[in-house]
């Protein structure tokens, strides 16, 4: 028997035509396919600006840096979350400040973030973990009053709504990952979301090393006989920025990936409620995460187990992958001296385990894993 995967993505024959397209082009830099999945991405998500990026982080850092905070503010993250979501902010010569977590979502906790505040801080960046959504009905009114920008993390949701709103339309700026475990996949990528028009451009420049002018627009633009005296060629560099564009690689295979995106997700749901049923009678698990199912969009299914890591080793002896998603950031060596009180995410992190979740999890896989969930359960737990 092979080990049960983790992760993996869903591509197939649809993404390798439209790669067959660019590459008949022989364009696969930045370019026009570029251009259409931003596009397209603006209207799904009923939005004024779709920036793509080659990473979730390089979306967050620019999104971040486009607001031109004042060196040695503060940003307040959650304590439990991916790396580069703090990483950014020091990108920007900013201070993260660690928010606890709620009990029973793993999210940021709005009690905490309101403890944690003080005048020096400047923005919040809500992650919705596992694609469980944060407060956001409590945090956004919260933060206009505090007047504090809102950088909606989004690399473990898609296409999920919460409050009859899309996630990543809530905040400021939405920023979304691609890379190869996530909801949709573009090998790596991300992509910037918001009506903010000023962001936007700034965005846009720093994506592609500060020049004022889109290069594509650029030649577009001087194209044409009544514009023969235009220099194509022309730009101004004004802001130090990054080489963090798409390309027109990477984004064949995400136009693909988001027209499938709603399947997705209901394949996921599907997945999730026969996970949710099988270990429903288990004594010593419960799932870490409410999983309000409709209209969702998660991207882990989670479990919390007091024996966790004596369950880890179960499941790698039965071919079971597992991880831990993920150990409080104040407990790496970098982000110590940022440390303040987090007594749940101190307590959780030790108790929560991921299991194989994706859309394509066979039945006979998902059973099997339930089935050792349940053994291990009356043997071990009990
Ligand atoms: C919460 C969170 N934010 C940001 C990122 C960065 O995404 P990327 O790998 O696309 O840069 C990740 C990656 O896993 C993540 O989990």
């Amino acid at each position: 028997m092979k080990n049960i995967r983790l992760f993996k993505p869903l591509i197939g024959n649809e993404e390798l035509k439209e790669i067959n397209k660019v590459f008949k082009k022989s364009w696969i830099g930045y370019g026009p396919t570029v251009k259409k999945f931003e596009k397209l991405w603006c209207k799904k998500f009923n939005i004024k600006h779709s920036i793509a990026t080659n990473s979730c982080t390089a979306a967050l850092h620019i999104a971040l840096k486009s607001f031109n905070f004042k060196k040695n503010k503060k940003v307040l993250v959650p304590s439990i979350t991916f790396s580069a979501t703090a990483a950014v902010v020091l990108y920007c010569d900013l201070q993260p400040i660690f928010v606890d977590i709620n009990t029973n979502s793993l999210t940021m906790s709005f009690e905490d973030l309101k403890r944690k505040y003080t005048k020096d801080c400047v923005a919040i960046m809500p992650v919705h973990f596992g694609g469980h959504p944060c407060e956001m009905e409590k945090i956004i009114p919260w933060a206009k009053k505090k007047n504090l920008k809102v950088i909606e993390d989004c690399a473990h949701t898609c296409g999920g709504t919460y409050k009859g709103k899309k996630l990543g339309t809530w905040g400021d700026i939405g920023c979304f990952s691609f890379e190869e475990k996530k909801m949709l996949t573009t090998g790596d990528g991300g992509m910037v979301v918001t009506n903010n028009k000023k962001n936007s451009n700034i965005i846009r420049s720093l994506s592609f090393h500060g020049w004022d002018k889109d290069p594509l627009l650029r030649h577009k633009k001087s194209s044409g006989k009544q514009n023969m005296n235009l220099k194509h060629w022309e730009y101004q560099i004004k802001k130090l920025g990054f080489k963090y564009n798409m390309n027109d690689l990477m984004a064949s295979i995400g136009i693909v990936q988001m027209k499938k995106i709603n399947f997705f997700n209901y394949k996921r749901r599907i997945i999730l409620k026969k996970y949710l049923k099988g270990i429903k009678l288990c004594k010593g698990f419960i799932p870490a995460y409410p999983y309000n199912l409709k209209q969702s969009s998660y991207w882990l299914f989670s479990i919390r187990c007091k024996r966790r890591d004596h369950l880890i080793k179960y499941l790698k002896q039965k071919k079971i992958s597992t991880s831990v998603h993920l150990k409080p950031l104040p407990l790496h060596q970098l982000y110590k001296k940022y440390k303040s009180s987090m007594p749940n995410a101190q307590k959780i992190w030790k108790e929560i385990l991921t299991l194989p979740f994706y859309p394509d999890l066979s039945a006979k896989n998902l059973n099997y894993i339930i089935k050792q969930l349940n053994i291990y359960d009356s043997k071990y737990l009990k």
